[in-house]
């Protein structure tokens, strides 16, 4: 999968994204291993606190269907480019993918590529509770 591709995905979940209150639509295309793609987009609830983030919806869909090895995710946002994940995503995205790639458009429209552990070093998981890395 060629990662403007990916991004196009993220760009078409961005539209069903529910932002009313922020008026920040997300966006997010998640990438297996073995191929699979799971969309993600922001819901918002009065309740501002409960609100989903587009990165957290992706990873729920992909877990729920048995997916749990990632290469890549696709992030998309149409007021920031590029939108980089907030600390809770970052934190739950180490839980199953360390080593992600994390994919954007620049504002001139080139892909850029960070790795997970660029935005979020020395991470809290498993290991970090005795376990298994
Ligand atoms: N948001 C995401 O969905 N993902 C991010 O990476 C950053 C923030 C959402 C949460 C909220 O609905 C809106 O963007 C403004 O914070």
């Amino acid at each position: 999968m060629d990662y403007s591709e990916l991004l196009l995905l993220a760009e078409a979940a961005q539209r069903h994204a529910y932002a009313p209150y922020s008026e920040f639509p997300v966006g997010v295309a998640l990438l297996t291993k073995d191929g699979k793609i799971f969309t993600g987009c922001n819901v918002e609830n009065a309740s501002f606190g409960l609100t989903i983030c587009a990165e957290r919806v992706a990873i729920g869909k992909a877990i729920s269907e048995g997916c749990r090895e990632f290469k890549a995710i696709a992030i998309t946002a149409a007021k920031a480019t590029p939108c980089l994940p907030c600390g809770a995503c970052r934190q739950v995205l180490a839980e199953f993918a360390p080593d992600l790639e994390l994919v954007f458009r620049q504002a001139e429209k080139q892909v850029w590529v960070l790795t997970l552990n660029d935005v979020l070093p020395f991470q809290f998981t498993n290991a970090s509770l005795g376990g298994p890395a």
